[in-house]
């Protein structure tokens, strides 16, 4: 048996408003909630019991997944009532893990894509007798992140704040193996970071803390354009899935989606289900929710339509967000980093909105 923690309980702030009722996992993303796409990699991996760490929604995860049988998984829920970080949420399901103490358990943020391999992961944590192995992915610009340096044999040497000149440009991914018996000494009841607590007080008793590097595709998909990019990537094939649910390409369109012949939707959108595309439109690089329509000669790239939302006649949609059940009138220009609160209506009119004056 192997087993996995997978922590989904963020608020996702940084995804509002299409997270004001969904938790980020359960958005669709290449046509599946992200959760699926790490889940199916999680079982290809070996892992077979998954312990999901909750709180925000969480009715929500066990609505949809059940048991896990169906994704070939033994899936438990563990719910905070108040959240308690990351640490904290690792913490909390220890009374669910049913592996030894020095039995690797996986540990995974549910909201990143990658094609990482954590089969890999689980057996150079065990052959060099790590506590607790991460792994790490090189970034171009680290800036942005916390840097862990490593020596020669990986070990990592330091946990480095966010800072405008960080020595080295890898990062933590997010995914960690831990011995189980480390879990049971995360402080219980109590919110812990893990990354900001729990790794640099461990570093600081001497614990052994292994860096794997792993150049594989890696994207942490709690903004909108990373949220975007991730489903784009997976419809061209750039990062792989055993859950995606057709045939990819320029784009994936789900059961019930129309596309008038006139109009163009290419560069790895997703049409979801029900999802309607106008004479003379050009969707590009975006992600339409179930249900959304876009009417006739509108534009739309490298955004986000709501379920059941309405992007009007001629309008153009460049980096927006809009939130579900919303209607965008005719002739709109909504242009990057605009977010639209879910219902709100805009009214028709050349109106053009930029990111610090969102319609709400
Ligand atoms: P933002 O509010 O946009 O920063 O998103 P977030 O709250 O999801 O935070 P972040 O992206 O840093 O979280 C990384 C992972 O940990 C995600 O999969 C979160 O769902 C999860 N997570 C964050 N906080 C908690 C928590 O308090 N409890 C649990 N169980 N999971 C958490």
């Amino acid at each position: 048996m192997t087993e996995a923690v997978l922590l989904v309980g963020g608020r996702g702030t940084r995804l509002r408003p299409l997270t004001v009722t969904t938790p980020k996992q359960m958005l669709p993303v290449a046509g599946v909630p992200l959760l699926t796409h790490v889940l199916a990699r999680a079982a290809a991996a070996g892992i077979d019991h998954v312990v999901l760490a909750t709180s925000y929604r969480a009715e929500l995860f066990s609505a949809h997944f059940g048991d896990g049988a169906s994704l070939g998984l033994d899936i438990d829920y563990v719910t905070e009532t108040e959240p308690l970080g990351t640490g904290g949420g690792i913490r909390n399901v220890a009374s669910a893990l049913r592996s030894e103490p020095d039995d690797p358990v996986v540990i995974l943020n549910g909201d990143v894509l990658s094609d990482h391999d954590v089969a890999r992961q689980i057996e150079i944590h065990q052959q060099a007798g790590a506590d607790v192995t991460l792994h790490l992915t090189e970034v171009s610009d680290a800036r942005a992140f916390g840097s862990v340096p490593v020596d020669a044999e990986g070990w990592v040497t330091e946990f480095l704040e966010k800072s405008p000149d960080p020595p080295t440009n890898r990062v933590n991914a997010g995914c960690y193996v831990f011995a189980r018996r480390v879990i049971d000494a995360i402080p219980a009841g109590r919110p812990v970071s893990v990354e900001r607590e729990t790794f640099p007080e461990l570093l600081g008793r001497g614990a052994r803390i292994l860096g794997q590097v792993d150049p594989a595709y890696w994207l942490d998909l709690g903004s909108p354009e990373a949220f975007v990019e991730g489903s784009v990537d997976l419809v061209l094939g750039r990062v792989g899935s055993p859950a995606l649910p057709g045939p990819t390409g320029q784009a994936l369109l789900l059961d019930g989606a129309r596309v008038d012949p006139s109009a163009t939707v290419s560069g790895g959108t997703t049409v979801g289900r029900g999802a309607h595309v106008g004479p003379g439109s050009k969707v590009l690089a975006s992600v339409l929710f179930d249900g959304s329509q876009v009417a006739a000669s509108a534009q739309v790239h490298r955004s986000v339509v709501g379920a059941g939302a309405r992007v009007g006649t001629g309008t153009v949609l460049d980096g927006a967000v809009i939130g579900d059940g919303a209607v965008i009138g005719d002739g709109n220009e909504l242009l990057a980093g605009v977010r639209v609160w879910p219902q709100a209506v805009i009214a028709d009119g050349a109106l053009r909105f930029s990111s610090d004056e969102s319609p709400r």
